[in-house]
């Protein structure tokens, strides 16, 4: 299994508490992003990213992988989505690699391994531009007729403005696994 890097990108802490978690069964411990040093990077056999999704982005994911491609023998990437949405639901798991696809270097997502967890959501908690965000996203989410509701429209519309967490830990089974590590 060699040397594993866990970085994460979280803002409200659903990707930190995965990636302590997966840190924690490791025996290591979960930087953030911007804390992960070129040595860092370089000693890695294994570079795990844990980051949230914010309508099409990923905090972090650009520049770390950015960091891995240029290294002279990169390690095995394995990139963890967070996110609100049901990655179980038809076009959901097509979607979140489609957006990791458009952060990640060719190279590197040619080869990366993506799985793709729940995270939650505290609408007292969020700034000012994604409680923004998440009001113009509400706008429209609110006026698809009942009847064309999927489960990720009623659970958006049915805890928008309040807190939701989906949080399990295990759904990080199958990352264990691809890592040969038991739970
Ligand atoms: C502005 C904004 C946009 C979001 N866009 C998406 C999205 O496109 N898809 C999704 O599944 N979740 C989306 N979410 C939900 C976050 O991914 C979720 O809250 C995640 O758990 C946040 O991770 P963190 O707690 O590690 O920061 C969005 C949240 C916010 C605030």
């Amino acid at each position: 299994m060699g040397t594993i890097l866990i970085v994460h990108g979280s803002k409200y802490g659903a990707s930190k508490r995965y990636a302590d978690e997966c840190a924690r069964r490791l025996r290591t411990s979960a930087i953030r992003f911007k804390d992960c040093a070129d040595t860092a990077l370089r000693r890695a056999d294994v570079v795990i990213y844990f980051g949230p999704v914010f309508a099409g982005g990923m905090p972090g994911l650009r520049r770390t992988t950015k960091r891995v491609a240029a290294l002279s023998r990169p390690p095995r990437v394995i990139i963890v989505t967070v996110g609100l949405g049901d990655p179980s639901l038809p076009g959901n798991t097509e979607h979140l690699r489609g957006i990791v696809r458009q952060q990640v270097p060719p190279s590197i997502a040619d080869v990366a391994e993506c799985f793709h967890l729940r995270g939650g959501i505290d609408y007292t908690r969020l700034s000012l531009m994604h409680r923004i965000m998440m009001w113009m996203m509400y706008q429209h989410e609110k006026r698809i007729p009942r009847d064309q509701w999927t489960t990720d429209t009623r659970m958006f519309n049915e805890t928008y403005g309040g807190t939701v967490d989906m949080v399990d830990f295990q759904t990080l089974t199958p990352i264990m696994a691809s890592l040969g590590v038991a739970d």
